[in-house]
């Protein structure tokens, strides 16, 4: 199972530096990938899907098989990692998880399960 991710500031960014695998950054979101992949990515505008994040599962939809999802419940109560939801009723797609900012040990561990 492959790691796709995104990153705006940083927290996604450390949780996968710390996991030490490799993993595949979405940027514009035109990138491509061959398999199957679990995607972490931040929760953006009031509780929604990164446009970049949206556009990269478009163009590698086949292959999206799980995602965990970083918020900050302090500064978003109301719709903290509200993209999960949106993840979950748009693609079908399994929940792994959802976190504050860079995670901790046990969403290093849920993730690392899976791939
Ligand atoms: C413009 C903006 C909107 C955000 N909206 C939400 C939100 O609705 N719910 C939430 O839980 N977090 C929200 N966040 C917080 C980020 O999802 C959270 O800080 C995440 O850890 C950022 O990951 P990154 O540093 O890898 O980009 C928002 C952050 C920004 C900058």
């Amino acid at each position: 199972m492959k790691l796709v991710y995104a990153s705006r500031t940083g927290n996604v960014q450390k949780l996968v530096d710390r996991l030490g695998v490799e993993a595949v950054k979405i940027a514009k979101g035109d990138e491509k990938v061959d398999g199957d992949y679990i995607l972490i990515t931040y929760t953006d505008g009031v509780g929604i899907i990164p446009k970049a994040v949206d556009n990269f599962i478009a163009a590698n939809r086949e292959g999206f098989k799980a995602a965990a999802v970083s918020g900050n419940s302090e500064r978003h109560p109301d719709t903290f990692c509200g993209a999960a939801e949106k993840l979950e009723e748009k693609y079908g797609v399994k929940i792994i998880t959802k976190f504050e900012k860079d995670g901790n040990e046990a969403v290093e561990q849920v993730i690392k399960e899976l791939l």
